[in-house]
């Protein structure tokens, strides 16, 4: 099943979202498959970002993503990457429709709140540079219910 790296990002920790953003993944129906609160280094920041690294923001996003720690998570299921996605919202939450997690909940794009993988293999790259100790692997009993028979 497809995975997506989903992260929220320091301001999501210190603004008390952490149990509203995953409530959201776990009541649409995915299935978290790893977990963890972390205080990456500079030089991790950097390699997670390294697509973006020649653009002007780039230091202030270091410096963001720098200023607390980080709520790491692996969610699977149906079409996750692009679903995951349309969850967060737009990159600009000014311009994230409500009922995203970023239209619903932030209104900068430099305190948006949460990443989520942009691509299939992107996602893969990323769980393995934040979860290298390996994901779980389980049955979720809902997902008998979530998806059709
Ligand atoms: P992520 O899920 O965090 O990767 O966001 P995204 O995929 O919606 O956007 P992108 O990968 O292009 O940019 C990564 C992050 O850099 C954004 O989420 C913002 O936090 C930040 N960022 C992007 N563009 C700008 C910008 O123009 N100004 C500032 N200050 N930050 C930006
Ligand atoms: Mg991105």
């Amino acid at each position: 099943a497809e995975q997506t790296y989903i992260m929220i990002k320091p301001d999501g920790v210190q603004r008390g979202l952490v149990g509203e953003i995953i409530a959201r993944f776990e009541k649409r129906g995915f299935k978290l498959v790893a977990l963890k609160l972390a205080t990456p280094s500079k030089e991790h920041l950097e390699k997670h970002y390294a697509d973006l690294s020649s653009k002007p923001f780039f230091p202030s996003l270091i410096k963001y993503m720098l200023s607390g720690p980080v709520v790491c998570m692996v969610w699977e299921g149906l079409d996750a990457v692009k679903t995951g996605r349309a969850m967060l919202g737009a990159t600009n939450p000014l311009a994230s429709a409500p009922g995203t997690i970023r239209g619903d909940y932030a209104l900068q794009t430099g305190a948006n709140v949460c990443h989520g993988s942009d691509s299939v293999e992107n996602g893969q790259k990323e769980i393995q540079l934040w979860f290298p100790e390996g994901i779980a692997q389980y049955k979720l009993s809902s997902a008998d219910w979530v998806y059709e028979s």
